[in-house]
């Protein structure tokens, strides 16, 4: 298993720390991406995608669940935050999401109770209350080619 922590100074330095790992992971892996409301998430996922050479615009998929980018669609970025539970993912068809050969960015990923992904990478982003612009972001991953792949990072 790996563990790696790096910090943040602003927005910026997350995008850009998104974008550096989106250059660095471009093939399917699913990447569960916590932190509180506000931490950065959707900033770490528009740098990813940005890294992985897509240039669509990357929005918040708040309210339509999953957003899809690249054409051929090689991303799918979802926010489960107003999901009940994992059931309701499913009925909307989450096994085709995951048979599609793309990278799965997972905002509020907990209610997944299947966790038996291959590739998978779990990312938390932590901010600290006295410094507002400051995040730590904690990388953990037991895949082996992820594994490989952030070391060189
Ligand atoms: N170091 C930093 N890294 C990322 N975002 C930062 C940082 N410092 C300040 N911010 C600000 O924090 C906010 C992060 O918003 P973002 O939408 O990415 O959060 P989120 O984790 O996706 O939240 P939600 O759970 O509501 O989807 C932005 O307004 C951003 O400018
Ligand atoms: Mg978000």
């Amino acid at each position: 298993m790996l563990t790696k922590t790096i910090k943040t100074k602003s927005s910026q330095e997350t995008y850009d720390f998104g974008k550096h790992l989106g250059e660095a992971l471009s093939f399917p892996l699913v990447i569960f991406l916590r932190g509180e409301m506000g931490a950065g998430k959707t900033v770490f996922a528009k740098g990813f995608v940005k890294g992985m050479g897509i240039d669509d615009e990357v929005t918040s998929p708040t309210y339509t669940i999953v957003n899809e980018y690249g054409d051929p669609p090689r991303v799918f970025h979802f926010d489960l935050y107003r999901l009940q539970d994992g059931g309701e993912l499913y009925e909307m068809g989450f096994e085709d999401y995951l048979n599609q050969e793309g990278t799965l960015i997972l905002e509020w990923p907990d209610l997944l109770l299947d966790d038996s992904f291959e590739h998978k990478l779990e990312i938390t982003l932590k901010s600290d209350f006295h410094s507002p612009d400051e995040r730590e972001i904690i990388l953990v991953t037991s895949d082996v080619k992820i594994e490989q792949l952030l070391s060189d990072c």
